[in-house]
């Protein structure tokens, strides 16, 4: 099959890219159901914009360059931050319901921020009502070929250039042919103990530009939410989010005799950036203390109404958070790093170009600043989109050169043990805080377990997370989300 383009995943960045491509013919490739397998939909804070009275773009772009300890490219930031406003009109003008008043939308504040300017809708529900709205553009526009419960296995190539892709469905394979590639794949949270990450988030996107030998960037800087909710049965994989915006209403956080600590860590205490305030958390539970976030003043009894996606969770975990302080650990929570891209979105393969979470634009340098994710999906997706469209040749003049070897049917598998053994070393080595020894380990053991891997997708996630360990050792000095404790060490000697 022949399209102008060919987008995999259909979160924010997809969708966005896919939309703004119109009138090219897209295919659109997503492994579950249409804006509902990624982390999107999962998001709660909302949408950063500078709308505020005495806000700006430049504003914005100050605390997201101070959020990214300055690694930030600062032309990306100008871009993205300009582009909000815009961005936030356009969902609405889809049909995205956000929170409003009389003056206008409904300003949230969150950590780091030096202004209320997160927009958000149906309070902490703010990533459910975007995909909803933008799956029923999608499912309309005529441009698009959707292909759901797909898994990309392979991407294909005419001499050097990416152009197609090889997809498993549920019966069979399909390979599709285009001028461009765009991946939009999401992030990393399947490879962590704890993530507020869905499953689908498993780095495949990242795999798939590493074996066509795209250059990765910052593979280091790997974010943890400093609250997901602490669950009874102590599960792997995807805890409940509690969103920054509890703290930003103020909440607290308290040890276990009920004393806040964060004060101890910085002067804005629960409104320090996440790095610096998921750390103090880990400190507390790395000294056998519980950490519990405490909104019952702050929020009390509008919690149903402020924060639903929050208050059902508790209740699911029979707490009640108008009431009693909640448990918490930290989570993988995004990823800064990925598939090294120019402005123009481009990855170092012709035809493969990557958006969103996959994608190492340099817009978040060290570290994301909050709710600067779907809106980083909103504003390069819908421009990518736009530039392709504009650019690309016609469909017919693009076809696969090189054949593209026969995929195992279990080749997108992996089994729970080394999913399991991925997550726990990650959590333990590469995770918040690191060092050198830890790295070396890690990266030892990563050897052994590819070993005995026996599927694609088990080498591939195991090739992944190599990346992210060499880079964290490769990087002596603790920046942003990488914390290097021997590097802290050496200071102090
Ligand atoms: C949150 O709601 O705390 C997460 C927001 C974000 O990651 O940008």
């Amino acid at each position: 099959m022949h399209f102008d383009l060919i987008v995999v995943g259909s979160g924010i960045a997809g969708l966005s890219t896919a939309l703004a491509a119109a009138p090219r013919r897209v295919a659109l490739i997503t492994r579950g159901e249409l804006a509902r397998d990624g982390a999107s939909r999962w998001a709660q804070g909302g949408i950063a914009a500078a709308l505020g009275p005495g806000d700006s773009p430049a504003v914005h772009a100050s605390d997201t360059l101070a959020a990214g300890n300055g690694l930030n490219d600062a032309a990306a930031v100008e871009v993205l931050t300009r582009g909000a406003a815009e961005a936030v009109e356009w969902l609405s003008a889809n049909g995205a319901a956000f929170d409003r008043n009389a003056q206008g939308f409904l300003l949230g504040r969150e950590a780091a921020h030096s202004q209320h300017r997160i927009v958000h809708a149906n309070g902490d529900a703010t990533g459910a009502a975007v995909m909803q709205a933008l799956a029923v553009t999608g499912r309309t526009a005529a441009h698009l070929q959707i292909f759901e419960q797909h898994a990309v296995v392979a991407l294909r190539r005419a001499g050097e250039r990416i152009c197609g892709v090889v997809a498993q469905g549920a019966q069979d394979f399909v390979e599709l042919d285009a001028a461009a590639v765009v991946l939009a794949t999401g992030g990393i949270g399947a490879l962590y103990r704890h993530t507020t990450n869905p499953e689908a988030a498993d780095a495949s996107g990242l795999a798939l530009a590493l074996e066509a030998g795209a250059a990765l960037s910052d593979m280091e800087f790997v974010q943890f939410h400093p609250t997901a909710l602490r669950t009874r049965d102590g599960r792997s994989g995807q805890l409940p989010l509690l969103t920054e915006a509890l703290r930003g209403a103020g909440a607290v956080l308290l040890n276990g005799a009920g004393k806040r600590f964060m004060r101890l860590h910085a002067r804005e205490a629960e409104l320090a950036p996440r790095d610096v305030v998921a750390r103090g958390v880990w400190a507390e539970l790395e000294r056998g203390e519980t950490v519990w976030l405490d909104a019952s003043t702050a929020v009390g009894a509008d919690f149903p109404q402020r924060f639903p996606t929050v208050f059902a969770a508790c209740m699911a975990e029979g707490l009640d958070p108008r009431r009693e302080a909640i448990p918490v650990v930290p989570a993988q929570h995004y990823h800064m790093g990925g598939v090294r891209v120019d402005a123009a979105a481009q990855s170092s393969v012709p035809g493969l170009y990557a958006v969103g979470e996959v994608a190492c634009s340099g817009v978040h340098g060290a570290n994301r600043l909050a709710s600067n994710s779907l809106l980083e999906g909103l504003v390069f997706g819908r421009a990518l989109g736009r530039r392709l469209a504009a650019q690309l040749p016609p469909a017919a003049t693009v076809a696969a050169t090189v054949a593209t070897a026969p995929p195992a049917d279990d080749c997108a598998q992996v089994s729970a043990a080394i999913s399991q053994a991925v997550r726990d070393l990650l959590w333990r080595e590469v995770g918040l805080v690191r060092d050198a020894s830890g790295l070396r380990q890690a990266l030892a053991a990563l050897d052994t377990l590819a070993r005995s891997a026996g599927t694609l997708a088990e080498r591939r996630r195991i090739a992944v997370a190599v990346q992210i360990t060499a880079a964290a050792l490769h990087r002596h000095n603790s920046v942003g989300a990488h914390y290097r404790r021997d590097a802290v060490q050496a200071r102090a000697g």
